[in-house]
């Protein structure tokens, strides 16, 4: 986009709040509902590790940080359980919302903090807190809410399963994000929350065989019978300790 249209945008934001805008733009800009390539970057690869893990798991609710426009909640709506998705932009918040107007009795759809949205759902007696798959892409900048929301499932949840976007996959060229000192998405990451329960799995296929932005991603459980059935999924590979 160029930046005239960007600065025309921003005006028009200002100008009707971003309630309309959000509507408007899903209505005259169709191609912003795939945004990021489609459901989960693109990535064929990474769509089959999901409906594995929902065909083995049948999870009892899936829950999504990081809506942006709504492209990978569109493909977790086609799963017959309750969406939960959370968006700090509210812009992105309500061009989802809209998106998603006809199936808001089970697309649930947060303006907010992840971190705040994870612990309004723990608190909440009518989500399900048992067999939940969360699927992590909230990371936009340096303020990371990662380690938080790792620590919020598993203190709340029982054989949750987290997927998290944008990870490093070690020995493998999957493009991930480093935010600086501290904040790369990668295994030290996961390693300084001094966990000893958490189990981690990465894409058995390759990043040359993978579609789409081809970005890395991590799956991890801390329930014994949980990681007996991703172990049995050819779509991945747990990590080597
Ligand atoms: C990579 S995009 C998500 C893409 C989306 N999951 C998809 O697959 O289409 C990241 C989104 O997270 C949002 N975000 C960043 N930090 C957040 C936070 N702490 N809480 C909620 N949303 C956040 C950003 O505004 C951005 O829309």
């Amino acid at each position: 986009m160029s930046a005239l249209s960007k600065w025309i945008e921003s005006v028009v934001l200002r100008a009707v709040g971003p309630e309309k805008f959000g509507r408007l733009e899903y209505q005259l800009k169709p191609r912003r509902r795939a945004s990021w390539g489609g459901p989960m970057n693109g990535q064929a690869g990474r769509l089959r590790i999901c409906r594995d893990i929902v065909t083995t798991l049948s999870p009892t609710a899936i829950v999504e940080t990081g809506t942006f426009r709504g492209t990978t909640t569109e493909f977790f709506a086609q799963f017959p359980v309750p969406i939960y998705s959370v968006e700090a932009v509210p812009r992105f918040h309500f061009f989802a919302a809209y998106r998603f107007r006809e199936l808001r009795d089970r697309v649930h759809l947060t303006l907010g903090d992840s971190r705040s949205f994870l612990n309004s759902l723990a608190a909440d007696p009518t989500v399900p807190k048992n067999n939940v798959f969360f699927y992590l892409d909230a990371h936009w900048n340096a303020d990371l809410p990662l380690a938080q929301e790792i620590t919020t499932i598993f203190a709340n949840w029982r054989q949750a399963v987290i997927m998290i976007d944008d990870f490093a996959v070690p020995g493998d060229s999957y493009a991930y994000d480093d935010y600086g000192p501290g904040a790369a998405l990668n295994a030290e990451y996961l390693d300084r929350l001094g966990r000893t329960d958490m189990h981690r799995f990465y894409p058995s296929l390759h990043a040359a065989e993978e579609t789409g932005a081809k970005r890395g991603c991590v799956v991890l459980c801390n329930d014994a019978h949980v990681q007996e059935r991703l172990t049995a999924l050819s779509s991945l590979r747990p990590a080597l300790r």
